[in-house]
């Protein structure tokens, strides 16, 4: 089982696992219960149904039945999770390498009543699970942060009955960055890892190069770049309006961060560098 804070004498620690236990109750205020992009019809909706419509967007490509068994992988803090045993009467196990995400995933689902919820500390690109033993395989805004893209999704096929779904989200490189221009944003790239952690973004064509060669079949994808571009501004009013505890939280340099991360991301959105896919397909 993964460490959720590795004992590194480095500092900072950007490995995912040591980042989301650092900021996920900070996290709640900002992004709200789903840790994870909105879609909007409007830019003007609210947050909350705008991240609901994202996942439903993949509950609908999950084509989800009453008793299927589902593998989160990056479960957050557990709210899709939760949403999907509640509204669709599936047992999902929610994995994460954050304890503190384990913690707050569990009590989340002891609270509403969801035994067929569970969460374990585990990592999405090895994950000791048995073969064929999901129906699904749910990934949410999680790759990014997982380096061995590959690994994850061969894990994800493994563990796969046949017949069985793969749906998968997150932020996307929608360009070739040439070396001189990363070296000449490499400030931004450094605010965006501190604000986020450690991540690499690929595109939708790497994606279902993955998911190919993990033996996956009938690849699909959809880009809702545009459509997501308005959850930065949400992330800024809930800025504005916790700030005091935000601040509590994360400290001065972490506030600041997170806030220039907000420019930066959206100049990235507007410009087509980076951007926000779904990727789903079949085990044959
Ligand atoms: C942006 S959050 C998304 C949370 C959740 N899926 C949601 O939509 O609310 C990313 C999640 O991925 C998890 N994560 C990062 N690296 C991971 C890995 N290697 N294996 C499993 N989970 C990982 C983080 O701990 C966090 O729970």
């Amino acid at each position: 089982m993964p460490e959720s804070s590795p004992a590194g004498v480095e500092s900072p620690d950007f490995s995912p696992a040591a980042h989301y236990d650092k900021v996920t109750d900070a996290w709640g205020l900002l992004l709200g219960d789903n840790l994870h992009y909105g879609v909007f019809e409007d830019p003007a909706e609210d947050l909350g149904p705008a991240t609901d419509r994202l996942t439903s967007m993949m509950i609908e490509r999950a084509q989800l039945a009453s008793g299927l068994r589902v593998l989160d992988v990056g479960c957050g803090t557990g709210a899709p999770a939760c949403r999907l045993v509640e509204d669709h009467d599936v047992e999902v196990l929610g994995i994460t390498t954050s304890a503190v995400g384990v913690a707050a995933a569990t009590a989340r689902a002891a609270e509403r009543g969801l035994p067929g919820a569970t969460f374990e500390q585990r990592d999405g690109t090895a994950n000791g699970l048995p073969d064929a033993s999901f129906d699904r395989a749910w990934v949410m805004e999680s790759s990014h942060l997982m380096t061995d893209r590959q690994g994850l999704l061969d894990e994800c096929s493994r563990v796969l009955r046949p017949g069985g779904r793969i749906v998968l989200c997150d932020i996307i490189r929608r360009r070739e960055i040439p070396f001189l221009e990363l070296r000449d944003r490499r400030r931004e790239f450094a605010i965006l890892r501190a604000a986020y952690g450690a991540a690499r973004m690929d595109t939708l064509e790497q994606y279902t190069a993955y998911a190919t060669s993990a033996g996956l079949s009938d690849v699909q994808v959809l880009d809702v770049t545009a459509e997501s571009l308005p959850t930065f501004d949400k992330w800024q009013a809930n800025l504005d309006e916790h700030r005091d505890e935000v601040l509590a939280q994360l400290g001065q340099e972490g506030v600041e961060e997170f806030e220039e991360s907000l420019d930066i991301l959206r100049n990235f959105w507007v410009d087509g560098t980076l951007g926000y896919g779904l990727v789903w397909a079949t085990k044959p």
